[in-house]
């Protein structure tokens, strides 16, 4: 190992402690996804539930021997959660068929209130990566209860409908999802849209990528129906299983490894927008730079003005409904 390599993996070892607000399915699969990867020594989990979390805790403690060396915690008492680094807060109420994101926000905002303030009690230096849908309401009605600055509290957004607009794509394509690029922007929910014009593969421009006999790969039909599925993933899964786990949970790991090891990775993640092309006083998923400080600057993407419109238009349904609850 080179001294540099060492010195990296010696950063990457610091003690560090991700807590994770909720152990129900998004959040016991998260806390799986962290320990697989290592991202944290200390995986602490609160719920209300006292029997549900205890055994979630104890399940993940009986693999610890096959992850790397880590520590699980369990319990009804915020105080478990002290001194994290990352807090990741996925307590709220679930999506039931045919229910949209926004349906829930009544219920999830009340759950934020009563447990926020004490949260940041318990972890006042800890970035906090909201989860619990409506995520973008949601994120916003959580920094004006915690009084927060926007840096350090941000919603996982469209990382995951990114994610799975890249799958989609790459099925479409018949190249692999790590060399395709391209973000869905605005709500996590039903008015997100992809950003066709800055997307790529490999290094060639989406829109001029062509098939093997010379066509092009991705014409307007199949760009409507693509973004389409990516709408409605999420539906889709629920109807099967009744919730959505794996791929959530892949994603929010993915944000606090960005934090954590603070990589300064551009991700889709929500965060209260202040101008971003005129748009502001919303949290909105858009490209930004997350780091250990949390969410830093936003990446101004050159966007079509049908894009722009589309942006504005997901702004305004993210803003009507956090008005509706009094945010
Ligand atoms: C998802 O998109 C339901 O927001 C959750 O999987």
């Amino acid at each position: 190992m080179t001294v540099e390599a060492l010195a990296e993996d010696t950063r990457r070892r610091r003690t560090t402690k991700l807590g994770i607000v909720g152990a129900g399915a998004v959040g016991a699969t998260l806390a799986y996804a962290a320990l697989m990867r290592g991202v944290a020594q200390t995986v602490a989990l609160y719920d209300v539930n006292t029997a549900k979390v205890r055994a979630e805790a104890l399940d993940l403690s009986h693999g610890i021997q096959f992850v790397p060396m880590a520590h699980v915690e369990g319990s009804d008492d915020v105080e478990v959660l002290a001194d994290s680094d990352v807090v990741v807060f996925t307590a709220g109420a679930k999506q039931r068929p045919g229910q949209s994101r926004l349906d829930l926000a009544e219920s999830t905002i009340g759950i934020v209130r009563s447990i926020l303030p004490r949260l940041v009690e318990v972890a006042p230096d800890a970035v906090h990566v909201m989860v619990t849908n409506p995520v973008d309401v949601v994120t916003y009605a959580a920094l004006q209860i915690s009084g927060l600055p926007p840096a350090r509290l941000f919603g996982s957004g469209t990382v995951l409908d990114s994610s799975r607009l890249r799958f989609l794509l790459a099925e479409h394509i018949g190249v692999a999802a790590q060399s395709v690029h391209a973000y869905v922007v605005g709500e996590h929910g039903d008015s997100e849209l992809p950003l066709w014009d800055s997307a790529s593969v490999g290094s060639v421009p989406l829109l001029r990528w062509r098939t093997p006999d010379g066509a092009v790969a991705l014409d307007a039909a199949a760009r409507e129906r693509i973004a389409a599925d990516v709408v409605q993933s999420a539906y889709r899964v629920i109807e099967g299983k009744g919730a959505t786990n794996y791929a959530i949970g892949l994603a929010a790991t993915r944000i606090i490894e960005a934090v954590l090891y603070d990589e300064h990775r551009i991700l889709p993640v929500s965060s209260l927008l202040d101008d971003y092309y005129g748009i502001g006083d919303v949290c909105l998923s858009v490209p930004a730079i997350v780091h250990a400080g949390g969410v830093g600057d936003r990446v101004e993407v050159p966007m079509t003005d049908a894009e722009l419109g589309g942006l504005r238009a997901s702004a305004e349904a993210v803003r009507a409904t956090a008005r509706r609850f009094g945010f």
